[in-house]
């Protein structure tokens, strides 16, 4: 007899994240866990309650109340689950604050960076010492993560870094961003691309610190892309959504990979979409739709 499988998804009570809820829930068995998460503790359970009454909902489901920016709660959650179940088989940082083109990107930054990266490294820190084998842990991120997407002089600060280093380019942007000297250092005006080169190099830092001990345990730490999906973070930053996805169509990839019974060693630290790892180096420092102001 197998053990049940425990999933955790982070920002769940709503887009991608719920939607990736109800794929795991719908996938996996009956004596299998799929955490909800998510920071709001209504949101969080009319969230579980949506997904627990879906008829295609196959497995069981647990609401929890998990803010992302307190990396000490991520922290009790990995060691709780660990006690309780000997670890955890899918774990997905999804989490993302809102970005709006209405208010200063500045202004809004501590908060966007504090959850994106913020959680997305809390995540990375407490998750993968509890994966068991053949565990899945990836980070949601964008094709804007590439470090092509950045000006060349900024590439090396992410470029091979380890966490900590991460973490200090981080704080070094986040400075400038304050003191509104980014632009002239050559950062993207839309604080989306570095949050999101940033969360890739953090996969790729710790997938290099346990690429020895998780391959042969067929374990997978790794970015995933999941493409344009209509969500409220998205609409306000495109013009054209006539191919933009459901969270529902976008959440299909992303379940592929986190369940696929063998890992492509090739997928391992690396920035996967649609099933295909993205180039290191791809990208061109993006441009907005046209007559998008960001201020
Ligand atoms: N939409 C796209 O086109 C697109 C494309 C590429 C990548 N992505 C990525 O996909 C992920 C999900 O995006 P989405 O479009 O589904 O966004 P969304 O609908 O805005 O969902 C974001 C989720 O994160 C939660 N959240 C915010 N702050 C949190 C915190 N401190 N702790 C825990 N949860 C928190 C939100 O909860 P509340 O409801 O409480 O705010 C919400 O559930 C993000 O990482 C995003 O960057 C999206």
């Amino acid at each position: 007899m197998t053990s049940p499988r425990i999933a955790l998804v982070t920002g769940a009570n709503q887009g991608l994240g719920r939607a990736l809820v109800a794929g795991l829930a719908a996938r996996l068995g009956p004596d299998d866990l799929v955490l909800l998460t998510g920071r709001n503790p209504e949101r969080v359970a009319e969230a579980t309650a949506r997904i627990t009454a879906d008829p295609a909902t196959r497995s069981r489901v647990e609401g929890r109340v998990l803010d992302v920016t307190d990396a000490g709660a991520v922290t009790r959650l990995a060691t709780e689950l660990d006690e309780r179940f000997g670890g955890v088989d899918f774990v997905v940082s999804n989490a993302s604050a809102m970005l709006t083109p209405d208010r200063s990107q500045s202004e809004q930054a501590d908060d966007f960076i504090d959850v994106a990266n913020g959680g997305a490294h809390a995540v990375l820190r407490s998750f993968p010492p509890v994966l068991r084998p053949g565990g899945r842990l990836l980070v949601v991120a964008s094709s804007l993560g590439t470090l092509g997407n950045l000006t060349p002089g900024l590439r090396p600060l992410f470029d091979g870094a380890s966490l900590d280093e991460v973490e200090k380019a981080l704080e070094s942007w986040r400075t400038a961003l304050h003191a509104g000297t980014a632009e002239e250092l050559g950062w993207p005006r839309w604080i989306n691309v570095p949050s999101k080169v940033a969360q890739v190099a953090a996969v790729r830092a710790v997938a290099a610190e346990r690429r020895a001990v998780d391959l042969p345990a067929d374990r997978l730490i790794a970015a995933g892309c999941p493409g344009l999906i209509d969500t409220p973070l998205s609409r306000p930053w495109f013009t054209d959504f006539s191919g933009a996805q459901t969270p529902g169509q976008a959440a299909v990839a992303v379940l592929d990979l986190l369940l696929t019974e063998e890992t492509d060693p090739a997928t391992y630290g690396e920035l996967v979409r649609f099933g295909q790892v993205l180039g290191r180096y791809d990208g061109t420092p993006p441009r907005l739709p046209e007559g998008l102001l960001i201020p």
